[in-house]
């Protein structure tokens, strides 16, 4: 039987943010162990991934960082990509989906769609912003929950209770741009009608049947995916707009449809396609070989993207008419951190990026400690203090030390070369049955998506190692007979070849390094649990240390650290990234008084302001004109950044920027020195 072909994703994440360890663990680091696990067994595989560069996380990102939601994009891919690839995660490609071939494909297939008649057109009054000219979906809406009262919930969906939402069921809504109370507005969308696909969704789900014909094992899907699956379609499936009126986003390519682009839904999986498409012409491939025909398709998510993966991209799929469905969604539940929740906004996070910088060259410690807690049936947690006590008393104290011995022993005794093989006693049998069976455990674990067992499982091949030698003490025998002390030798340096491919798929840069010590490399899986992988005579190198072992200050500082960031929960933007002291001193921020102040015509939030500096006389306009009338700031002390380059704002040159304090709500106040100090007075 030929070997399965595989396309094999991991959820795109946001260009709005970095990654932190959560979206490690959860997401990219189990779908690079597969994916190096079948490349090593020879399936043909396409490993894709790619940033998420569209919708309201972006543009709401954006806004609050006070730039454009292209800057915001290439500021994030940048970061995540350079992440990805220090972390040594082994995408074929990562793309990103504002690039022309993803816009392109996304038209594409909502066209053919359309053409075949696959959505309604239907007109609805929307929520609209009147001050910023724009419809409220999604995250631009937030209200009280109708379910559960929680006065946070935004238009798309309660955190809180998790219920889905439209923006009309919201009680109480509320701009997430001006803040303001929106009107009601008619507009138009394309709608998918989930309605029609319940019946096949069911079988296909709960049988893994699709036109009674067998497509997946039903049985090797995690419960927790056909759970929510099950209970959503249960809720009852209506039609969903596919539409928004938006200008950040994929156009819909139809006449009349200026101002809209295509939902997330429509966009962000097809990003997996066009990323494919990409890495096919870079390659000389065809990306449809990699999504019709004989594939199975796989998609790494977190939890929060199961009825995305799993109900929604299907019917998408399946209503192209000529692609393939997933064959499974290994999905996982989220990783906390010392104790509560990974959170973006208290700045609770392990950053990958920070972890590469702090920590270069122990990517593979932190890959192993996040295998080893991955949140595969539920949610679990990463601590400082277990990490140091995987790296400390497994990583070091059982694979290290195991591979030092073979290898400094063999140096010792044998000038580096790997001693013959004698007799075997039932012990080295045992041992030799031991290792030949573990490939086989670890593979069957891989293929049912049980990559922590699995990778537990290659541990015991050094756990069994080192028990070998600590058993055998060959450094007591080698006084008495020189020949038994060459088998044991043999089999420990057999048993360390096998860890070097074993370890591949979860420890690619330690198996690396036991290849250069062994002087032997394989990227074959099947040629593990052989005794016979390094012949005798052959000659190895002595070995340096494989990990340091983790000292008690690093946990205390890293914990400090978490905790100095952190004391509260904030609604306020996390830090902005370090600057040096040079880039501060470029600043010349002085105190000036305002002498004259007027409303600028036509503009509700702005004062054009005359203002003594100490050395001129100079107008700057101030969005300020909501929060105070013009009598009410002459004579005010105020901070005021000189250097800034003029801006004409409403025809009017700006010769300057007022610095306002500005509360959770949006509220501002001026910072007004003491009593006593004078325009000209400088800040620092
Ligand atoms: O939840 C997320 O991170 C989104 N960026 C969607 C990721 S999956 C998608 F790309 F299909
Ligand atoms: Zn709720």
């Amino acid at each position: 039987m030929s070997k399965a072909k595989y396309t094999v994703t991991a959820a795109l994440p946001y260009a709005n943010g970095p990654l932190h360890l959560g979206h490690v663990a959860g997401v990219y680091l189990p779908a690079d162990i597969f994916v190096r696990f079948l490349r090593m067994n020879d399936h043909d595989v396409a490993f894709i991934c790619g940033s998420d560069e569209h919708g309201a996380a972006i543009t709401l990102r954006a806004k609050k960082e006070g730039i454009t939601p292209q800057e915001i994009v290439d500021k994030y891919n940048g970061i995540i990509g350079t992440a990805f690839k220090d972390f040594d995660i082994s995408f074929d490609i990562f793309h990103r989906t504002s690039a022309e071939i993803h816009h392109k494909t996304s038209q594409d297939f909502f066209l053919k769609l359309y053409e075949n008649g696959k959505f309604t057109e239907e007109t609805s009054e929307q929520y609209y912003d009147e001050e910023y000219q724009q419809f409220l979906a999604d995250r631009y809406i937030t209200g009280e929950c109708p379910k559960c009262q929680n006065p946070n919930a935004y238009g798309d969906q309660c955190e809180k209770c998790g219920s889905d939402l439209s923006p009309t069921e919201l009680i109480n809504p509320t701009s997430t741009l001006s803040g303001k109370t929106p009107i009601l507005k008619t507009t138009s969308h394309w709608y998918l009608p989930m309605q029609n696909h319940e019946e096949w969704l069911r079988a296909w789900i709960k049988e893994g049947k699709l036109d009674g014909v067998q497509q997946h094992d039903p049985k090797a899907w995690r419960n927790q995916v056909i759970g929510q699956c099950m209970s959503w379609i249960d809720g009852g499936l209506h039609s969903r707009a596919m539409t928004r009126d938006l200008d950040w986003g994929v156009k819909v390519p139809l006449p009349n449809a200026d101002g809209k682009v295509l939902y997330v839904w429509l966009d962000a999986p097809i990003g997996y396609i066009s990323a494919t498409k990409q890495w096919a012409l870079d390659n000389n491939k065809n990306w449809e070989d990699y999504w019709k025909g004989d594939r199975k398709l796989v998609h790494f998510i977190g939890k929060d993207n199961i009825v995305f993966h799993a109900v929604i991209f299907p019917i998408l799929l399946k209503d192209h008419g000529d692609l393939i469905l997933p064959d499974n969604v290994p999905a996982y539940e989220f990783l906390n951190l010392e104790g509560d929740k990974f959170s973006t906004s208290r700045n609770w996070a392990v950053w990958l990026h920070e972890y590469i910088a702090a920590y270069p060259g122990k990517e593979d410690e932190l890959k192993y400690v996040l295998t080893s807690i991955a949140p595969e049936t539920k949610d679990s947690e990463f601590t400082w203090k277990e990490y140091q006590t995987r790296v400390n008393s497994e990583l070091a104290d059982i694979l290290g030390n195991f591979v030092n011995r073979a290898l400094v022993l063999t140096q010792k005794y044998y000038e580096g070369k790997v001693p013959q093989q004698g007799e075997l006693t039932d012990y080295d049998k045992e041992v030799l049955a031991e290792m030949k069976a573990i490939p086989e455990r670890i593979s069957k674990l891989v293929y049912a998506y049980k990559l922590r067992d699995a990778q537990a499982e290659a541990m015991n091949l050094a756990r069994l190692g080192n028990k070998y030698l600590a058993d055998q003490e060959p450094w007591k025998l080698v006084k008495t007979d020189e020949k038994r002390v060459e088998t044991i030798m043999n089999i420990a340096l057999q048993i360390t070849a096998n860890l070097s491919i074993v370890l591949q798929p979860f420890l690619p840069s330690t198996a690396e390094k036991l290849s250069h010590f062994l002087n032997f490399k394989t990227t074959d899986w099947t040629q593990a649990g052989t005794s016979d992988l390094l012949a005798a005579g052959s000659l190895t190198n002595s070995p340096t240390i494989l990990f340091q072992k983790i000292e008690d200050s690093l946990v205390e500082a890293e914990v400090a650290k978490l905790q100095s960031t952190n004391a509260v929960e904030s609604n306020f933007e996390p830090q902005k990234d370090t600057i040096d002291f040079e880039d501060f001193t470029k600043l010349d921020i002085r105190l000036g008084t305002i002498l004259e102040a007027e409303k600028v015509e036509k503009a509700d939030k702005l004062l054009k302001l005359l203002i003594d500096t100490g050395i001129d006389k100079r107008t700057v306009v101030s969005g300020i004109a909501e929060h105070y009338s013009p009598e009410e700031v002459i004579g005010k002390t105020v901070q005021i950044l000189l250097n800034l380059a003029p801006r004409k704002i409403r025809g009017i040159e700006s010769q300057g920027m007022i610095l306002m304090a500005e509360d959770a709500e949006g509220k501002l106040s001026f910072m007004a020195p003491e009593k006593g100090f004078e325009a000209g007075g400088s800040v620092k």
